[in-house]
C-alpha cells in the first residue's frame, strides 16, 4: 500500500531540504528523499553544498588562509613565528569532516522537528505522480504525492578520456578529501571550483597550474574586477593558462601525463594530481520513470517555467537540476517560492538579483549586469568604483588588494550592477542586493550612511563616485 503526501521533495540538497521544510510550515505533509549517506552508511541530507561543494570547500579555504597568513602576513603586524610552520593536512581535513557532519545532522534534525518524513533511498518519479523509493538494501516503497517537487541537483562533467577514478584525476570531491599536499595539481577549468580548490593546494604548497580554455579569465566576470582579481592570482603564483586546452591525460607511474593544446601548438606537462572543473551538469539518472509528463532538454535540464513548474501536472522543479545559477541559495529561495506557490499563497524568486560569491583572496563578488553584458544589450550606464586601498580599514587590516564597482542607469540611476573584489566582498554585496532588490539607485546607496572605519564604506564612496563626487578618491 502507497503513502500519502502533499508534497514529495526528490532530492535533500539547498534546494530539496529547504522545500520540505517551508512546505511543512505552511501545513502540508510532506515527504524528503535523498540517497547520500555519509562515510559511516548513515543519511547525509544537505546535498553537493553540505557535503562535497559550499561548506567542506569554505572550511579548508579558512584552514589553507590562516596558514597562508601565518607564513607570509603575521610578520608585517609584528608577531614573529619562531621556527618552522607545518599543516596537519589529516586534522585539516577532520575539522571540515566534523564541520560537514555537524550540518548534515543539523539539517536532519530540522526535517525531523518540522515533521518532514525523511526517506533514505534514491527516489524515481512515475506517471501519476506516484514516486518509488528504493533503500541501499534494495527495498523499494511506494509513495504517491499530491505535488512532487525535483531537487535532484547536478553532477561534475566528465571530459572525453579523462574519467574521474579518485587517485589521480579527480572531482570536486576527489580535490577535497586529499589526505597530502600534492606536489604538482593540475586543474582543466580555471572557473569558480578551479580557483577556489586550486587556492587552497596552492596555499598549502602545491605547484598548481590551471589550465582554462578562454582567452579571458572568468568570461561572466565584469572585465576590470576579473583583471584585478587575476593580477593578485599572479601574484600568489597561480600559474593560469588561458587559451589553453587538454588534449590528453594519460595515468602512468603515479603521475599525470598532459598533452596540452595553445596557439603556439602543443606541449606536455606531468603533474600528481588533475583537478577536472569544467562545468557541472544537471542530475536526472534514473529519476524519470516513463510517461510522467516532465520534459528534459538537450543539456539535460528539467524544463521549468519562470515558476519552476514542469510540463507534468502538479509537478515542479527546483534548483541546479533547471535552468539559472548552479548555486545553493537560488535552489533554496526556489524551494520556497515552490513550497508557497503550493501552499496557495505567492512565491517567487527572483533570478535576476541572485549574488554570485567566488571564495578566493581576495573574494569576488558581484549581482546584476556586467559592462561588457550592458554594452552588448545597447543599454546606457555609467559606473563609479572605489579601490580597497583608500579605505581606511583595509589599510588597516592589510587587506587593501581590490575594488568595489557601481553599475547605474544613465538616465534613472537605478542600479544595474555591482561588483566587488576584495576583503569581505562576500558580505559587502548584500546591501547592493537588497538596493536592486528594491530597485533602488546609486544615489541611495550613496545617501545611506556607512559607519566608520568599514570596509563597506568602498561601497558607498563608488555609489558617490558614479556622480563623480566620491570624497577619497579624485573623481
Ligand atoms: P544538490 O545539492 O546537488 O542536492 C541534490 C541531492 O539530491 C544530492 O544529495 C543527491 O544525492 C540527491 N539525489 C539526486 N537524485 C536523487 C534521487 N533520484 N533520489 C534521491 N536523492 C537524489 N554554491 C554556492 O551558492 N556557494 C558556494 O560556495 C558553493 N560552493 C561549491 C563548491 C563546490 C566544490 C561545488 C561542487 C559546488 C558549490 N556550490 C556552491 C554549488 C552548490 O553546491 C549547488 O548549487 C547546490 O548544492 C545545488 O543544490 P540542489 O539542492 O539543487 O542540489
Ligand atoms: P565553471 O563554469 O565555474 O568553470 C568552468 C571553467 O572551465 C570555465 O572557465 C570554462 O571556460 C572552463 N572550461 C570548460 N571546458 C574546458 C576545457 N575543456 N578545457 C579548459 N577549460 C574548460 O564550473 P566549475 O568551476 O566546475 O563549477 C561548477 C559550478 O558550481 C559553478 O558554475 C557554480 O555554479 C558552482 N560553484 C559555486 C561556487 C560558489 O558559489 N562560490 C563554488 C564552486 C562551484
Amino acid at each position: 500500500m502507497s503513502k500519502t503526501f502533499d508534497v514529495i521533495v526528490i532530492g535533500g540538497g539547498p534546494g530539496g531540504y529547504v522545500a520540505a521544510i517551508r512546505a511543512a510550515q505552511l501545513g502540508l505533509s510532506t515527504a524528503c528523499i535523498d540517497d547520500r549517506s555519509n562515510a559511516d552508511g548513515k543519511p547525509a541530507p544537505g546535498g553537493t553544498c553540505l557535503n562535497i561543494g559550499c561548506i567542506p570547500s569554505k572550511a579548508l579555504l579558512d584552514s589553507s588562509k590562516h596558514f597562508h597568513h601565518v607564513q607570509h602576513q603575521y610578520a608585517d603586524h609584528g608577531i614573529r613565528v619562531d621556527g618552522s610552520v607545518s599543516m596537519d593536512i589529516a586534522t585539516m581535513q577532520q575539522r571540515k569532516d566534523k564541520v560537514v557532519k555537524q550540518l548534515t545532522g543539523g539539517v536532519g534534525q530540522l526535517l525531523k522537528v518540522n515533521k518532514v518524513e525523511f526517506f533514505h533511498g534514491f527516489g524515481k518519479l512515475h506517471a501519476d505522480r506516484v514516486v518509488t523509493v528504493t533503500g541501499h538494501d534494495g527495498d523499494e516503497q511506494h509513495l504517491q504525492g499530491k505535488h512532487i517537487i525535483l531537487a535532484s541537483g547536478s553532477v561534475p562533467i566528465e571530459l572525453p578520456g579523462m574519467a574521474f577514478d579518485g587517485q589521480h584525476i579527480l572531482d570536486n570531491a576527489g580535490a577535497l578529501a586529499l589526505e597530502a599536499v600534492p606536489q604538482r595539481l593540475g586543474v582543466i577549468g580555471a572557473g569558480v571550483i578551479g580557483l577556489e580548490l586550486g587556492s587552497v593546494w596552492k596555499r598549502l604548497g602545491a605547484e598548481v597550474t590551471l589550465f582554462e580554455a578562454m582567452d579571458n579569465l572568468l568570461e561572466a566576470v565584469d572585465r576590470d574586477i576579473a583583471k584585478a582579481a587575476g593580477r593578485e592570482f599572479k601574484k600568489q603564483g597561480l600559474d593560469i593558462r588561458l587559451g589553453c586546452k587538454v588534449k590528453a591525460a594519460e595515468v602512468a607511474d603515479d603521475e599525470v601525463r598532459l598533452t596540452i593544446e595553445n596557439k603556439d601548438g602543443e606541449q606536455q606537462l606531468v603533474v600528481d594530481k588533475l583537478l577536472v572543473a569544467v562545468g557541472r551538469r544537471a542530475n536526472t539518472e534514473g529519476l524519470l520513470g516513463d510517461d510522467t509528463g516532465v520534459a528534459v532538454n538537450q543539456r539535460g535540464q528539467i524544463e521549468v517555467d519562470a515558476h519552476c513548474r514542469t510540463a507534468a501536472d502538479n509537478v515542479w522543479a527546483i534548483g541546479d537540476a533547471v535552468r539559472g545559477p548552479m548555486l545553493a541559495h537560488k535552489a533554496s529561495e526556489e524551494g520556497i517560492a515552490v513550497a508557497e506557490l503550493i501552499a496557495g499563497e505567492s512565491g517567487h524568486c527572483n533570478l535576476d538579483t541572485i549574488p554570485w560569491v567566488i571564495y578566493t583572496d581576495p573574494e569576488i563578488a558581484w549581482v546584476g549586469k556586467t559592462e561588457q553584458e550592458l554594452q552588448q544589450a545597447g543599454v546606457e550606464y555609467k559606473t563609479g568604483s572605489f579601490p580597497f586601498a583608500a579605505t581606511g580599514r583595509g589599510l588597516a587590516m592589510g587587506e587593501a588588494a581590490g575594488l568595489v564597482k557601481i553599475i547605474a542607469d544613465a538616465e534613472t540611476d537605478t542600479l544595474l550592477g555591482a561588483h566587488i573584489v576584495g576583503p569581505g566582498a562576500s558580505e559587502l554585496i548584500a546591501e547592493c542586493v537588497v538596493t536592486m532588490e528594491f530597485a533602488g539607485c546609486a544615489e541611495d546607496l550613496a545617501r545611506i550612511v556607512h559607519a566608520h572605519p568599514t570596509l563597506s564604506e568602498a561601497v558607498h564612496e563608488a555609489a558617490l563616485h558614479v556622480d563623480k563626487r566620491a570624497i577619497h578618491r579624485a573623481n
